[in-house]
């Protein structure tokens, strides 16, 4: 068996490698049309930054696996092709703002129809909107050959992809039931993951449900973090703490503990684009009270950013005008290079709006992309780029903690704080620090849902 996967992006490298390590009898061929991230893929330096993918890489790479541009070879070559390509919110038109940009997806089922001596599986990878494998039917069916739509959404995470991909919560394959054909592709692709999955996590579905699942899982988890969210504003106007909320709510196993860490709100490729979709999907079917429902987590998800970002601004006096503000952290998480989404963004866009200094620390974000993000120059005045945040708090008014990674954890704050201006302010936006202790070395401390702090 031959699989081709059209995408060399976050998911389509790492799932493909893991595809490659656990079928050591079937050629993976990953292919983009972007040269520059093949050649990364096949050089020592990878694109994406995620635990563990170097090592899996190298085991398979040049063996079963391989990174291409020769797309309509490998396409042809193939028996599976997963489409893994980006689908990003609509900047234009119809449904700008809300709708899948699914002209990407257009584009690989073209291809795929143009490339294909015969007939093969076509499998969704990348989050669709629902109905998406209609688009991509129709394009093939113009071929004259048979082809067999399957959804195969994927539900890794970044910075534990490798986990995820290796022992996931449980693998989703939608596909037409209702015909021989259908059924025969559905049991092709789970006998794939059958090698490594539990057969009982493989969940098989209609098209229509696994498309729509995908959409439902973001649409619930960042639902769990704008709740959590929420209850941060009002804890810190009456003095609880979101922590021993979440917590004692967590406990309650109906409920359960994971996705309720308050922040400065959530980030990444997926969230806000699965949850605007969704709400387009609502009300193009005439659901506007459902698409209202939804819309309330992307608004309180904004909100916190601002809320956040407000909060620097009055604690350091209502003036940040010429202040050096040491950023800690700029990935929409921790162990990602992924800036997709990241609340940093906005973040950071009122600060400079607001005419701040900013130095910034990110242990795997580049100068280049924080600048594109922001869309500023990279000789800016207002900004500079540090290689420790030993650097970035020096002669600074406040830390303002954006990405929870583990090394802000570990720093010497004692010496920080006698490098910085005082009063010394910490924002801790992830609640990661130890706040008593930052109290008790002299700093000003503000997190996210802490009523009671100095
Ligand atoms: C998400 C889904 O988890 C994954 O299943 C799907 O395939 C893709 O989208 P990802 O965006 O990579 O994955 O990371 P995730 O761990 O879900 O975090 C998303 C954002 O929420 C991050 O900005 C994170 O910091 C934030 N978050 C997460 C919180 O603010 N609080 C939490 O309790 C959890
Ligand atoms: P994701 O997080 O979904 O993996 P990325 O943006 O990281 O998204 O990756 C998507 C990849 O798909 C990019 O590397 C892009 O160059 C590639 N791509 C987009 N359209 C096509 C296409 N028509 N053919 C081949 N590759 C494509």
């Amino acid at each position: 068996m031959r699989i081709c996967c059209i995408g060399a992006g976050y998911v389509g490298g790492p799932t493909m490698t893991m595809v490659a390590r656990k079928c050591p009898d079937i050629r993976v061929d990953v292919v983009d049309v972007s040269a520059a991230r093949i050649a990364a893929w096949n050089s020592d330096n990878l694109p994406v930054f995620e635990p563990n993918l170097d090592g899996l890489v190298r085991e398979v790479r040049g063996k079963n696996l391989f990174f291409s541009t020769d797309i309509e070879e490998c396409i042809d070559k193939a028996d599976i092709v997963f489409i893994s390509v980006n689908t990003p919110t609509k900047t234009y038109g119809y449904g700008a703002g809300s709708a899948s940009d699914l002209s990407y997806v257009e584009a690989c089922s073209r291809t795929i129809a143009r490339a294909s001596k015969t007939g093969k599986i076509v499998v969704e990878k990348s989050t669709m909107p629902v109905r998406t494998a209609d688009v991509i039917k129709t394009i093939l069916a113009s071929s004259g050959r048979k082809f067999q739509v399957l959804s195969n959404p994927e539900f890794l995470a970044e910075g534990t992809a490798v986990r995820d991909l290796e022992s996931p919560d449980r693998v989703l394959i939608g596909g037409d039931e209702d015909s021989e054909e259908g059924r025969r592709a559905i049991e092709t692709l789970a006998s794939v993951y059958a090698r490594w999955v539990p057969e009982e996590r493989i969940i098989k579905t209609n098209l229509w449900s696994s498309e729509l699942s995908k959409l439902t899982a973001n649409a619930f988890l960042a639902q769990r973090i704008s709740s959590i969210n929420a209850i941060s504003a009002l804890c810190e106007a009456t003095g609880a703490d979101v922590d021993q909320v979440a917590k004692a709510v967590g406990s309650d196993s109906r409920i359960g503990s994971s996705f309720l860490k308050s922040s400065v709100g959530y980030g990444g490729s997926c969230f806000q684009k699965d949850l605007l979709n969704l709400i387009y999907l609502c009300e193009h079917f005439n659901l506007p009270q459902v698409a209202q429902y939804w819309r309330g987590v992307v608004e309180m998800n904004a909100f916190q950013k601002k809320r956040f970002s407000s909060n620097v601004v009055e604690g350091l006096f209502r003036n940040i005008s010429g202040k050096r503000l040491a950023i800690f952290g700029f990935a929409f998480k921790e162990n990602t290079n992924d800036t997709r989404e990241s609340p940093a963004i906005d973040i950071c866009k009122d600060f400079l709006s607001e005419h701040a200094k900013l130095a910034f620390y990110d242990p795997k974000v580049s100068k280049a992309q924080i600048c594109a993000d922001l869309g500023i120059e990279e000789n800016d005045p207002r900004v500079e780029f540090c290689d420790s945040p030993y650097a970035a708090a020096e002669g600074a008014h406040a830390i303002v903690l954006l990405t929870h990674w583990d090394e802000f954890k570990k720093l010497d704050y004692a010496k920080i704080r006698k490098s910085m201006t005082t009063p010394a302010w910490i924002f801790d936006g992830r609640n990661c620090l130890d706040h008593r202790l930052l109290i008790g070395l002299g700093f000003l401390v503000r997190g996210i849902g802490k009523g009671n702090l100095s």
